[in-house]
Formats: structure tokens, sequence, C-alpha cells
């Protein structure tokens, strides 16, 4: 009888398991998914509160921070991505930039410039955000004929307007080996930096007017390019073209500071790191400025703020404090 009857049962009692079987499918697929929300929220929080603070990109690799952005094969990674290359020849230069964007930091890169005779080409290396109204934080590199000096050009430009220009002299060949430029970016004041000797500051001036960049992220580029309609000599000296390719090298670059996720429309900082990290909060002290007024009386060949040529109704008002 037992056999006969589960070999045989009646309708409802065929339909009713299966109803029984999708009820309860249903709310586990329901439970499930809460389930799994939860899981994902709380594996979130874990990973901002452990993010939550400056990130620190100690002796980082090109490929897993850069992408090229125009040249081709002119930019190469080389060594484990320890090690990239620029170069430019007469069809192209070439240029990268970082994966990730920054809403102040301190970034450091080791740079070899172009040896021997360089005139006509531009290395950059700069901080910048997009749109018009761009926020710019620029070295370059300006080439120059065999045995004369490089120029270092800084520049600093606020919701899309530059002419902040000063320019430098080294005290050493930068084409000989490789040397430390460093650009510093808080809240207070923007500081370039030569083998850790600060050689200019730029502080918050917005008390006097002055727009400051505080609130659009930035990324950080490098390209090397031809510009001997301006660069060298005021243009007179030009690319030497049977030289080509000329070879910018680059390498242990290191970030610290505060990663703008544009996805969650948010910086990895909080409140409280601004107050208690030293790259967010730091400002020149007497020494270092002390140190940077010397290099600048004794290496800076340009500086906008006495061009009263340029600016006949005077420089800018951040002149008067920085
Ligand atoms: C900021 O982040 C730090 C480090 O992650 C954390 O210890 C601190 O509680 C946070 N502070 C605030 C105000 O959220
Ligand atoms: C970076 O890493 C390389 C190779 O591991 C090492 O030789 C070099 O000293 C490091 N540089 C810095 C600045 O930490
Ligand atoms: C190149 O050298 C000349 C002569 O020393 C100098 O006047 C000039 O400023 C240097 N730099 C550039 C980019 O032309
Ligand atoms: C360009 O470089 C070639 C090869 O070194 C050299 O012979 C030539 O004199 C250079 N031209 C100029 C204008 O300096």
């Amino acid at each position: 009888m037992a056999m006969q009857r589960n070999s045989h049962p009646s309708r409802p009692h065929k339909f009713l398991p299966y109803l029984g079987f999708i009820i309860f499918s249903a709310i586990f697929v329901f439970k499930l998914d809460i389930i799994i929300s939860q899981t994902i929220s709380a594996a979130r929080r874990n990973l901002e509160s452990t993010t939550s603070t400056t990130l620190v990109i100690g002796n980082g690799t090109f490929h897993r921070h850069f992408i090229q952005s125009w040249g081709e094969s002119r930019a190469r990674i080389l060594e484990d991505g320890e090690l990239l290359t620029l170069s430019m020849d007469k069809s192209s230069g070439a240029g990268i930039e970082s994966k990730k964007t920054f809403l102040f930091a301190k970034i450091d890169m080791q740079i070899k410039l172009i040896p021997g005779d360089s005139a006509g080409t531009v290395t950059t290396y700069y901080l910048s955000s997009e749109g018009n109204h761009y926020d710019e934080i620029d070295f370059q590199f300006l080439g120059n004929s065999s045995g004369n000096p490089y120029t270092i050009h800084t520049n600093v430009f606020t919701q899309g307007k530059g002419e902040r220009e000063q320019q430098f002299f080294l005290w050493f060949d930068p084409t000989e080996d490789f040397h430390t430029y460093s650009i510093l970016w808080n809240p207070k004041c923007i500081i370039f930096y030569v083998d850790n000797i600060p050689i200019r500051e730029f502080k918050n001036a917005e008390k006097l007017g002055v727009p400051f960049p505080k609130d659009q992220p930035m990324r950080i580029y490098s390209s090397l390019w031809n510009a001997d309609d301006w660069a060298t000599q005021g243009g007179r000296v030009k690319t030497n073209w049977s030289l080509a390719p000329f070879t910018a090298s680059y390498r242990y670059f290191t970030a610290e500071g505060c990663i703008w996720s544009y996805r969650t429309r948010s910086s990895s900082c909080n409140s409280t790191d601004f107050s208690t990290k030293g790259v967010l909060k730091m400002e020149l002290d007497g020494k270092s400025r002390r140190m940077m007024k010397r290099v600048q009386t004794e290496h800076m060949v340009y500086d906008y703020c006495r061009d009263n040529w340029r600016f006949p109704e005077g420089p800018g008002p951040e002149c008067s404090i920085n």
C-alpha cells in the first residue's frame, strides 16, 4: 500500500512539495541577498577603515601605477617596472599618467635628463586636474645645447590661470645621474624640492583673494616633447634631429597622500589626517625657508614676482607672502 501511494500519489500531494520548495527557495534567495549585501558592506567598512588614511606608495613600480597616454613605444617600462624611459624622435615624443588621482600628496620622482645636446626638448613632470578651470603644479626641464645648463621651470596654475613662473639653474649636472624632484601639495602650501632642498614655496593666499588648488583631484603626469619654437634660448637654438632619439629616465617614485575616488566621490583622508599626518599639515620652518632663500639667491634665473615689464601693475598678491 505504502509503495503504491508513493509511486502513484494524488495530484495535490504531488504539487505541495514543489510549492514548498518554491517558497523556501524564494525566502532563501531573499535571505541570501541580505546576507550578501551585509557582508559586502561590512567588507567595505573594513576596507574604508583600513584605507581611511594616507596612502603610501614606497618605491612604486611604474607598470602598477602609470599608464602610457601617448607616444606608443616611446614610453618604455623596464627592469620589472622599476625604470621608465621616455623618448622623442622626429615624429613624436611620449607621455605617461598615473592611474590614481590625488587630493593633496607628496610625490617624489628620480629623473635623469637627456644627456648632451638637449636643445629644443622639454621634459615635464607635473600634477594636474582636468577641465578648463584646471589646477596644475609644474616642473619643466628645458633642454640646452651641449655645455649649457638645463633650465628648471616651475609654475602653479589655479582655476586655469598660470603666469607664475620661476626658473632655476641647478647646482649639479642633471644629465649625469638621477636626482629627486618632489612636489608637496597640502591645504596650506605647495613646495617644490630638488634633492630634498626646497626651491620654491607657493603658500595658500586665499585670504588675499588668490585661488588655491584644494577641490580638484590631480593626476601625476610626465612627458617629453619638442618645443624648439620657444624652449631653448628663446627659440633660437633648435632641436638637432640627427641626435634623435632623445631619452629621459625615471625611477623610484614615491607618493604619500590622499587618494580621490571618483566612484564614491570621496577622499581616502579624513579630517584627523589633516592635523596629524606630516605631509598634509607641514609648512617650511625657519631653517628650511632660509635654505630656500639661499637657493633662490644663488640659482634663480627668472621670477615672475619681479617682472615689472610683464606685470606693470605689479605681480600677484601671493608674491607678498612667498
Ligand atoms: C580618521 O582615520 C583614522 C585612521 O584610519 C581613524 O583612526 C580616525 O578615527 C578617523 N577619524 C575620523 C574623525 O573619522
Ligand atoms: C627602491 O628599490 C630598489 C630595488 O629594490 C632599491 O635598490 C632602492 O634602494 C630602493 N630605493 C628607495 C629610494 O627606496
Ligand atoms: C641655456 O644656456 C644659455 C647660456 O648659458 C642660457 O642663457 C639659457 O638660459 C639656458 N637655458 C635655456 C633653456 O635656454
Ligand atoms: C647635430 O649633430 C650632429 C651629430 O653629432 C653634428 O655633426 C652637427 O654639427 C649638429 N648640428 C648642429 C647644428 O649642432
